[in-house]
């Protein structure tokens, strides 16, 4: 069903949403052997408590810092950890790769005229890396890093970003995420909300429910009026 007005604005969260995090492995896979998956999950995990727990400390520190502290903390005590891993790792999560979808997505969305954000946890140098890497970087009329007010997602302060910068009230946007917690916490806020669901996870009653549930980048394609990616 196609939304009706069309949104003025898609907002878009960064890592695991456009971007894969799975992919930041894929130059330290010899090293990781099996354990890739894990420490990804771990790692994810704690750099996002870390985001929370800052902010509800009121002890803000640069994404690309909370990254290597909560990397640090999943590597202690693992033995096949060094400083050429913690390295690559790190170097990698500056330019983890984009979904597949993602790009044509972003193209067809050019043709709509419909204006697209970024709004992410990322420092605008760590955005701007990884946009860049991955080609994206001119789909976006704003590029909006919670830097701006030094409180991580999902404080207010945050999605109030948005408003304020493209000028377009969140009920009148598109926020789109694959983070639930990011879905929930920009429902609350009030913007209608599409959480993309990449693996199935049962809904969380946090918050209020998103608007639309998709399970790729390409199920917001029929909410936005635009025609089934070709497969290539
Ligand atoms: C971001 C986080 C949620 O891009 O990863 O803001």
């Amino acid at each position: 069903m196609t939304l009706a007005p069309p949104p003025r604005l898609i907002v878009f969260d960064l890592y695991g949403t456009l971007l894969d995090l799975a992919s930041v492995l894929a130059s330290s896979a010899a090293a990781l052997g099996g354990d890739g998956p894990s420490l990804l999950a771990e790692w994810r995990a704690r750099q996002l408590a870390h985001t929370w727990l800052r902010t509800l400390m009121g002890r803000y520190a640069p994404f690309d810092q909370v990254t290597a502290e909560s990397l640090d903390a999943v590597l202690s005590g693992r033995p096949y950890a060094d400083e050429a891993l913690r390295a690559r790792l790190l170097d990698a999560f500056r330019a983890p790769a984009p979904y597949p979808e993602a790009a044509a997505l972003l193209a067809d969305l050019a043709t709509t005229g419909i204006p697209c954000a970024i709004l992410s946890n990322g420092t605008p140098d760590m955005i701007a890396s990884a946009l860049g890497a991955g080609g994206l970087h001119e789909r976006f009329r704003w590029v909006l890093s919670v830097d701006a007010v030094r409180q991580y997602k999902p404080a207010p302060a945050a999605y109030r970003l948005v408003g304020e910068r493209t000028g377009v009230a969140p009920g009148e946007a598109l926020f789109v995420s694959a983070n639930w917690w990011d879905a929930a916490g920009a429902s609350a806020f009030g913007f209608p909300t599409a959480w993309v669901n990449r693996d199935g996870a049962a809904a969380d009653p946090l918050g209020a429910p998103s608007a639309h549930a998709v399970t790729s980048l390409d199920g917001l394609r029929p909410l936005l009026g635009l025609p089934a990616r070709s497969a290539s």
